[in-house]
């Protein structure tokens, strides 16, 4: 019944040139492609599942682990890197862009997995990391040591000698994790540029042969299968030619704090754009030389503004860039105290900047970042999996996010590895440390949550795994990986994938929004972001006084799917979502 209905829909829609917000507005071709209503689920290999008891995630791991992605409704997945690493940011510090890192497995293991991926329906997007490499990696050490093509690799400077004749770097820019982004290299008697740890060198795309280099690595991806690229710290590509020191921000008197400049010499220029372009270009490219296989995608990664990011979909001259600018808006504009107001401008302001013809996107967590049920608290875990899964365009969902899991925040100092939080030490570690939201995924009860053997795993496992883990979500009457489940299952119909959008808060604590097609059922959700019960009346906001019929339920309401509702008078608990349709 589906596909028909899909079809028709779609049929009716692209001829009466219809618009709808938040969706692929206008362009007939992206409308009906794999990824404008796609959910993304985000692996972090290294804590997703071992397969071989050394205490670390492994391709193998992930490969046994597809069949649990294909049965909850996951058809693509973003990988963090699985590339040859020193692992000093865990995998974000590549020592060799075509190999895979051997703690992760082998090339052979990886064409399994996207052999497996592509029987189960899954689509496999990797995480390219362009920004910087490793000090490893064989293109630091050629440029280290000045070899023929490779001198301008990176970003060197002799520094500034002072009067007293000591040698200070050449201005005053903090790295992202803490100290001045420049280090000496004693064997260069040179300092270069690193905007993350001193162990990942920024790379020179000023130089054309760097962007070759770079152009190389994607189409040896894009040869393998995968079906596009997240595109790591992408607004950190260039940096302005002078060099010049950067205004202090007043935020803080720590100079070796990120925070010390404003940061208008060395990200966010408007060089990163044409970048992007070239990249779209590539993938382009490589799509219409396979129009067998897939539309090959990418999602950037910059926490930048709204306008900045519109740009990236697509800049005031019509030229494409990245399909989904990811929008980090519901991690970094809404807090657990936000009220109904907050969300509902958090929508609308990406939907108003988006240009037309482009899919919006949410994204909800990652590995950078805390978890909804530590952010939020776990009582809004199901309140904002609905939000996230019933909002127009492309989902991303973090793995372990489907069962609420909790970031471990009582990691002791000698269990922390983040890179960020080593650098700031003991005090201050546990304000930085991303090792919270990294710790295994929790599968079962059994021996480390199921994730693997070992007598140690990288990071420990959250000691709540024995009550919080998948196993147990999927037998419990109710859970939260059961109402994540049945929230994939509704995308599936006809009114998720088209119609109109529109939202309102409806109280100052409760909102509501609403998808709807005219002869369709709407579909409406409306969350109460409050800790305190609220009675709302709807009838206003639908219009028509029609009957509510519950579609999806948290874990702890008193409403069961299939239940009707009056609208006039709905009561929701404290942090409650409701997923109805409007019959
Ligand atoms: C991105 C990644 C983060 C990494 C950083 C440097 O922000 O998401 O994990 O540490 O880039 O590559």
């Amino acid at each position: 019944m589906r596909a028909p209905l899909i079809q028709i829909l779609l049929f009716s829609l692209l001829n009466s040139g219809s618009i709808m917000a938040g969706l692929v507005k206008s362009d007939t071709e992206d409308f009906i492609d794999w990824w404008p209503h796609t959910v993304f689920y985000q692996i972090y290999p290294r804590s997703f599942k071992d397969s071989n008891g050394d205490g670390i995630g492994d391709l193998k791991g992930i490969t046994s682990k597809l069949r649990y992605l294909a049965d909850t409704g996951i058809t693509a997945t973003w990988l963090s890197p699985i590339f040859q690493s020193p692992m000093i940011d865990f995998g974000y510090d590549i020592s060799d862009y075509k190999a895979i890192q051997p703690e992760y497995g082998t090339m052979q293991d990886f064409e399994e997995l996207i052999d497996t991926a592509f029987e189960l329906g899954i689509k496999v997007v990797l995480d390219f990391v362009p920004n910087h490499s490793s000090d490893q990696h064989e293109w630091f050490k050629k440029s280290a040591a000045r070899e023929p093509g490779y001198e301008d690799f990176y970003v060197w400077h002799d520094g500034i000698v002072q009067e007293n004749g000591t040698r200070v770097p050449p201005n005053n820019w903090p790295s992202v994790f803490y100290g001045s982004a420049w280090e000496w290299h004693e064997g260069r008697e040179q300092y270069y540029l690193h905007q993350f740890t001193k162990e990942q060198p920024d790379l020179n795309y000023r130089n054309p042969k760097v962007v070759q280099a770079m152009d190389d690595v994607l189409l040896f991806w894009l040869n393998k299968g995968v079906a596009g690229f997240r595109i790591d710290a992408v607004n950190h590509l260039f940096e302005d030619e002078s060099l010049k020191d950067e205004p202090l921000s007043g935020k803080t008197t720590d100079s070796l704090s990120y925070d010390y400049t404003k940061h208008i010499y060395s990200r966010d220029l408007p060089e990163v754009l044409e970048m992007i372009h070239h990249w779209r270009q590539l993938l382009d490219d490589f799509s219409a030389k396979h129009p067998e296989r897939p539309t090959r995608i990418m999602m950037t990664e910059a926490y930048a503004g709204l306008t900045q990011l519109a740009d990236y979909y697509e800049d005031s001259n019509g030229v494409r860039g990245s399909h989904l600018p990811f929008n980090f808006h519901f991690i970094t504009d809404v807090k657990g105290d936000s009220d109904a107001r907050d969300y509902v401008y958090n929508v609308e302001k990406w939907l108003i900047y988006m240009p037309r013809g482009h899919a919006a996107n949410w994204v909800m967590g990652n590995h950078d970042n805390p978890r909804v049920a530590s952010r939020f608290g776990p009582a809004s875990v199901d309140a904002m999996n609905m939000l996230l899964l019933t909002l127009p365009g492309v989902a991303v969902t973090y793995n372990g996010e489907e069962l609420g899991m909790v970031d471990y925040r009582e990691l002791s100092w000698e269990e922390t590895v983040d890179p960020p939080a080593r650098n700031v030490g003991e005090k201050l570690y546990q304000e930085v440390s991303r090792d919270p939201v990294r710790t295994p995924f929790q599968w079962n009860n059994e021996t480390n949550a199921g994730f693997s053997t070992a007598a140690k795993t990288w990071l420990p496992v959250h000691p709540n795994y024995l009550e919080l883990n998948l196993e147990a979500q999927k037998v419990a009457n109710r859970s939260h990986y059961q109402v994540y489940k049945d929230l994939l299952e509704l995308r599936k119909s006809a009114i998720m994938r088209v119609g109109r959008f529109n939202i309102e808060p409806l109280t100052r604590w409760v909102f509501a929004f609403k998808r709807s097609y005219p002869n369709f059922e709407s579909i409406i959700t409306v969350i109460n972001v409050s800790d305190k019960e609220q009675l709302v009346d709807l009838s206003e906001f639908l219009s028509q006084p029609k009957k509510l019929v519950v579609e999806v339920s948290g874990v702890d309401s008193k409403y069961q799917p299939g239940q009707s509702l009056a609208a006039s008078a709905l009561l929701l608990a404290a942090r409650e979502g409701l997923v109805c349709r409007l019959v």
